[in-house]
């Protein structure tokens, strides 16, 4: 395992990671993506140390990757979910927390439906703070378990894999944390990114990303190198912004015939969960280019990268 650490104590977003921090990130989970085809796919690295899984909102394969994660690492768990929980009765985000802190968790995770909650916690929490998903505005572990996905199908540094590639990111770009923190991570990474959606779904101030943006979904696709599908974020949409799924899936969706217009070697990606027959085609999804589940497969080494790498942050930080 790598001498190197990360500059920063918490992963709260893309934004505050250097370049550095997201190849070591990468580097680290390569070795953890080979502990994971190991029969015995476990290694001692947090044995003593717990990781707590807060979600204040619902998930899938965040909360179970972190959870695989953490146990293969060796780590006890703490899982909470607001639903069953006590914020049901009333209890505020800081009393739970502190109430979590109370039993000494060596890391915390969160998911939480406010952008810059995690802020919030760290003033309840001394071990080190993952962002599973904040809102709209960032989650940084699915935008990194989307570039290794790239690097494994492409080459596996950067500048064998990232550099130079086209990806195309169509969806509801506004209301998209996995989006944001792609435009974030990916042009850090060397990669050229646009993003297309309906207009009411492109946010203004997009060039401050170094993104292309366009609501011409053929212009978007035109010999990219993957494409990345984004389920429309209805939870965070007050009012109508489209006439119907079926007209989103005509307009926006990738139907069978984009996809056949797409350079042969062009992957298929989403973050899940999809929708079929609303941003993708039944069938697309289940092409062999669709690397959606190798996505959720190395969602568990990427975390597992973050969690060690955090924890060894920490422990440095405790013996000065
Ligand atoms: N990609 C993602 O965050 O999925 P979940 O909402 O299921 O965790």
């Amino acid at each position: 395992m790598s001498e190197r650490v990360l500059s920063v104590r918490h992963v709260l977003g893309i934004d505050g990671l250097t370049r550095a921090d997201a190849e070591l990130i990468l580097e680290t989970a390569r070795s953890f993506h080979e502990v994971n085809t190991r029969a015995l796919k476990k290694v001692p690295v947090l044995r003593g140390r717990t990781v707590a899984l807060l979600f204040f909102e619902n998930s899938t394969r965040t909360r179970l990757s972190f959870e695989l994660a953490a146990k293969r690492l060796s780590a006890d768990t703490l899982s909470f979910s607001a639903s069953g929980s006590s914020v049901q009765k009333g209890e505020t985000l800081i009393d739970t927390a502190r109430n979590i802190e109370a039993m000494g968790p060596d890391l915390v995770v969160m998911r939480h439906e406010q952008s810059g909650s995690h802020h919030l916690l760290l003033r309840a929490m001394s071990g080190a703070v993952v962002n599973a998903g904040d809102g709209q505005h960032e989650h940084p572990t699915q935008a990194l378990l989307d570039a290794f996905t790239l690097l494994e199908r492409f080459g596996r540094t950067p500048k064998d894999g990232l550099v130079g590639k086209t990806i195309a990111i169509v969806g509801d770009i506004a209301h998209s944390r996995v989006a944001r923190s792609n435009m974030l991570l990916l042009p850090l990474l060397g990669a050229k990114v646009r993003v297309c959606g309906p207009r009411t779904m492109l946010p203004l101030g997009l060039e401050q990303y170094g993104v292309e943006a366009t609501d011409d979904v053929d212009a978007a696709l035109a010999g990219v190198d993957a494409v990345m599908t984004l389920r429309i974020q209805k939870e965070r949409i007050s009012g109508a912004r489209m006439a119907s799924d079926r007209d989103y899936f005509h307009r926006f969706g990738l139907t069978k015939e984009r996809f056949a217009g797409l350079p042969e070697h062009a992957l298929v990606m989403h973050p899940g969960p999809i929708n079929r027959g609303v941003e993708i085609d039944h069938d697309v999804a289940d092409h062999p280019r669709a690397v959606i589940l190798e996505q959720a497969e190395n969602g568990v080494a990427v975390r597992m990268a973050v969690l060690y790498l955090l924890a060894v942050v920490h422990a440095k930080a405790e013996r000065a």
